[in-house]
């Protein structure tokens, strides 16, 4: 334990040296390039690079805290200590991941997305996977204002590296299902230039697409959202709460929610004297939490994180064709994070209790069993020659293919469908467990399927409905 600390402190003094170093160079380089100027214009640049080097001091402060905290006190939840930690090094990927040398032997393939600051790119590996690379956008609007400022090429570029810089810290530090993999690095890749982080590769978040996916989807992302939360509440390094909080900071891997603009993640909460300091301001909403008896906003990072949450996903994504008899539990998950009346983890267990209730099939103790005496089973087969009818929302475009708990389930479905005349269930699970239901308008064969059984609706449609 003693030693692997050492080797952290060591890998921190030899990261902040290093951004240190750059920093004096670059104030000998923007130095040198001053001298011969006289009078007004000379003053003039020597202020705007004396600003541009303030603002690279303050980048480089900003990211102290993430390689500083977290020994010491916090030994509870001592940082993954490793020799990736040497986050600022230009050698240290050897023996980790994907590195410099690799990233050279790789072709880019596609275009991913872009932002402000970042361009992310998806290349192959030599093994033939998918990932993606995130670098510098020097198309990018960050860089374009530091250049309209400073006229400093390099000296932007290495402004505007800082926030990568700090994003691979940070995935470096926070690890978790819902925060994408870092999967290596380079400081300096001939593939794209400069600064590049290799990230598993996902899905940028598609609002529109989401929204017309089943609700199970939709939950998915809201869980994984609230999950991820409850992570950076309790971090490694502190309470991290996200200023810049939107789905387009967010990719989906196989319909997994994760993290991939962390750039704007801060673990500083606000001191205060009294309540009223500790205000979280919202378009349409403001809230306060209490000020500690140490004078610290505490929670005030959850309560914005959950805040965003809600009006950024839950709003659109969960109440919107929620199960009937999970509507009450949706409901009131709506109502406590719309006012903040519970915090993160309170949240993260309401929505536990829904995903029981989901998966234990408990919601549906209202659908009345006689529904699948309509229907006759035939084990072992699956049908062919279908005659398939559109539903909403199908997990296939062209037919009516619905996740259920069971039969039963199935069968009410059926039933309220007109053109419904049979369904089958395979083996195939959704990723909460549920199966998936096929339903048809008619079939021409029956044919032996050992991992499917059919439902054949009987003709005397609904017997007995008692005038
Ligand atoms: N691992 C990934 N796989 C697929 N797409 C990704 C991945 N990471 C990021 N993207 C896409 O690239 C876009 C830009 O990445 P990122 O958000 O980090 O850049 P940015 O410049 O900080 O963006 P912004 O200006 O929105 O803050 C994202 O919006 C996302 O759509
Ligand atoms: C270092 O990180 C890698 C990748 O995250 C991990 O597989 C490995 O177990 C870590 N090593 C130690 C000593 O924690
Ligand atoms: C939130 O607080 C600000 C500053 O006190 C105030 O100007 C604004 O009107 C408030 N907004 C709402 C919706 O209450
Ligand atoms: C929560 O419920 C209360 C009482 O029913 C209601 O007045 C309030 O508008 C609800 N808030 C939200 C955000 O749904």
């Amino acid at each position: 334990m003693s030693s692997a600390r050492s080797l952290f402190l060591a890998s921190c003094c030899l990261a902040l040296a290093i951004i240190s170093l750059t920093v004096v160079l670059k104030k000998w380089h923007l130095g040198l390039r001053e001298t011969g100027f006289e009078d007004a214009a000379a003053l003039n640049l020597d202020l705007t690079a004396e600003k541009l080097l303030q603002q690279l001091r303050e980048r480089q402060q900003e990211l102290v805290p993430f390689y500083a905290t977290s020994h010491g006190q916090q030994t509870a939840e001592a940082p993954p200590v490793n020799e990736t930690l040497g986050g600022t090094d230009a050698s240290t990927t050897a023996g980790w991941g994907i590195g410099c040398s690799e990233l050279s032997g790789m072709t880019v393939v596609d275009f991913l997305g872009a932002g402000y600051t970042k361009t992310v790119l998806k290349v192959v590996t030599q093994q033939g996977s998918a990932v993606a690379l995130k670098s510098v956008n020097e198309q990018g609007s960050d860089m374009r204002s530091c250049l309209e400022d400073f006229r400093d090429p390099q000296g932007c570029q290495e402004l505007v590296s800082f926030k990568l810089r700090k994003e691979v810290v940070l995935l470096q530090r926070l690890q978790h299902p819902n925060i994408v993999k870092l999967r290596g690095q380079c400081q300096d890749s001939g593939l794209v230039g400069g600064i590049v982080a290799v990230l598993e590769q996902g899905t940028p978040v598609q609002m529109i697409q989401l929204l017309q996916s089943p609700w199970e989807e939709r939950f998915r992302v809201c869980l994984g959202l609230v999950r991820l939360l409850q992570y950076l509440s309790r971090s490694p390094l502190g309470s991290v709460a996200l200023l810049d909080f939107q789905p387009r900071q967010f990719i989906t891997v196989s319909g997994e929610l994760k993290l991939t603009d962390l750039d704007d993640a801060s673990v500083k909460e606000p001191s205060c004297r009294t309540d009223s300091d500790c205000l979280l301001q919202f378009p349409l909403r403001n809230f306060t939490v209490p000020c500690s008896a140490s004078g610290v906003c505490e929670g005030l990072n959850e309560m914005r994180n959950l805040y965003n949450a809600y009006r950024y996903f839950f709003i659109y994504l969960l109440p919107h064709q929620a199960p009937t008899g999970l509507k009450p539990l949706v409901d009131r998950i709506m109502n406590t994070t719309g006012e903040l009346k519970k915090n993160v983890k309170e949240t993260l267990e309401a929505f536990e209790e829904v995903l029981h209730v989901y998966k234990s099939g408990l919601h549906l103790q209202n659908l009345p069993p006689s529904v699948i005496k309509d229907y006759a089973e035939v084990r072992g087969m699956k049908t062919a020659g279908n005659m398939e009818y559109r539903c909403w929302p199908s997990y296939e475009q062209q037919a009516c293919v619905l996740a259920v708990h069971n039969a039963l389930e199935a069968a009410h479905i059926c039933s309220s469908h007109p053109q419904c005349t049979s369904f089958s269930l395979s083996s195939q699970k959704t990723w909460a467990g549920r199966h998936l239901a096929s339903f048809r308008s008619g079939f021409s064969q029956l044919l032996p399927d050992v991992s499917s059984t059919v439902y054949l609706k009987s003709v005397k449609v609904s017997t007995a409905t008692p005038v």
